[in-house]
């Protein structure tokens, strides 16, 4: 099938790399230049595990190609996926300039029959806005659908989440539609769910905001955990092997980050707002996160008693491992915070440094973990990077100025660490 990706993010990406890998003949669109000249010399524009080579390889076989012409890609292609940013305007609202913008460009462009499938986050009625936008800017007498059908990818994992999928979701207004997006998917052995097209972008909102509530859920229950010396992770246990709860997403940490669970926890309380309902456990989810950051600082506060004038190294930068991306980590708050109440801050993490360095001002940034160690009054541990798992402690130990971790993630088993001599203070245990 001939399908065209407009957006290189994340999603867009990934989504045209694999859809190639299946077969297709996929041309992936983006107005920024700079990238799409980037991606012709296969130079990526973000790290993700696999990505590279599977565009390398899609490339040389003539099935994926890119281009910052809209007309292009529409030209060549029965399938359109509207994969730009939807980013958060102040208030929380999501900004739908982009896929507007985008809608528009389609619809001037089509000259025959086209499907044009939202796969950006957006708000639930989005569908029928692009749908108005496509009439009253298409030329021509031309037959098309829309249809909305979410992604469910995770950075890091992206490609393995793409083609071994939960759930397909596709929300359609006509048979020809779900027939089309069925064919185009129906090399992956999944449950394809069919609905209206609110349904589909009910679905994804409703989810990344259910998965945010157990993160919020559990860190709250870890709060608890600190107040009467039970273990959280054995609370997480228990709790999850009731299949109705289930064990994921019940790790309690420094709060959740990245692109999409703040911006979508808020683009969801707003809509919800804009419908007359307010989404008061969102409310509520959203401000245990922000919570969660600011006592991760008290805790670090209260193990150096004194803040200004100690040099802290911090351990993982990037809002989960396995990705560079540094959108909204914690790490910037709390780095923030540690450094206003004077602190000196090292910093070191596996992939994200180049990124970091352009959010995270006023860090010395080290080119290993032992680095950021030596000296240092007190170790933090932001991010859970496998690399940080299997440090040689006592060579830790034997560079820092004090003994002292606070881990942000759990990543040590606190009895190991006590014998080993360390002060060694984490979340809910
Ligand atoms: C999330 C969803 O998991 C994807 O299904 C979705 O497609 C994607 O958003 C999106 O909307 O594009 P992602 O942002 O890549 O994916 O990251 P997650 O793996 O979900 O982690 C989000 C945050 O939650 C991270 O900061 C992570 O550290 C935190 N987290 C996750 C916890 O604190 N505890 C957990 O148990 C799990």
């Amino acid at each position: 099938m001939n399908v065209c990706i407009i957006g290189a993010g994340y999603v867009g990406l990934v989504t045209g790399a694999c859809f190639a890998d299946l077969g297709n003949n996929v041309t992936c669109v983006d107005n920024d230049k700079k990238k799409i000249d980037a991606l012709k010399k296969l130079k990526m524009p973000f790290f993700e595990e696999g990505l590279e080579d599977m565009v390398k390889r899609n490339v040389k076989a003539g099935r994926l190609s890119f281009t910052d012409s809209i007309k292009e890609g529409v030209k060549k292609s029965l399938v359109i996926f509207i994969c730009v940013g939807t980013p958060p305007k102040q208030g929380g609202e999501a900004d739908l300039s982009y896929v507007e913008k985008v809608a528009t460009e389609i619809a001037r462009n089509m000259s025959s029959y086209r499907l044009i499938v939202e796969k950006s986050t957006v708000p639930v009625e989005t569908g029928k806005w692009v749908r108005e936008t496509i009439k009253l800017n298409v030329r021509k007498k031309v037959k098309f659908d829309v249809a909305s059908n979410p992604e469910f990818l995770r950075e890091g994992t992206a490609i393995e989440d793409f083609l071994n999928p939960d759930r397909i979701v596709i929300g359609v207004g006509s048979k020809k539609a779900e027939k089309i997006l069925k064919e185009l998917y129906r090399e992956i052995d999944t449950e394809i769910v069919v609905t209206d097209i609110n349904s589909a972008e009910l679905i994804k909102h409703a989810s990344n905001s259910f998965l945010a509530t157990k993160i919020s859920f559990i860190n709250s229950i870890s709060n608890i955990c600190e107040r009467t010396g039970a273990d959280i992770t054995k609370v997480a246990h228990g709790m999850g092997l009731d299949s109705r709860i289930g064990e994921s997403f019940l790790k309690s940490g420094v709060g959740y980050g990245g692109f999409c669970f703040p911006k979508d926890v808020d683009a969801f309380v707003h809509i919800s707002g804009k419908l007359g309902y307010d989404f008061g456990i969102l409310k509520a989810v959203r401000k245990v996160n922000e919570e969660q950051k600011a006592l991760f600082v008290r805790k670090v506060e209260d193990a150096l008693w004194i803040v200004k004038g100690k040099t802290i190294g911090v351990l993982g930068l990037s809002f989960k491992p396995n990705t560079d991306d540094m959108r909204s980590a914690p790490s910037i708050d709390i780095i923030n915070s540690l450094k206003e109440n004077g602190a000196r801050i090292k910093a070191y993490d596996p992939h994200a440094m180049k990124k970091a360095h352009s959010v995270i001002k006023g860090v010395t940034f080290c080119r290993t973990a032992y680095d950021a160690a030596r000296n240092s009054d007190a170790l933090v541990i932001l991010t859970e990077w496998h690399e940080f798992e299997v440090l040689d402690l006592v060579r830790v130990k034997k560079l820092m100025k004090n003994a002292l971790i606070i881990d942000g993630r759990n990543v040590f088993d606190p009895v190991r660490m006590k014998k080993l001599g360390f002060k060694y203070i984490s979340i809910g245990r």
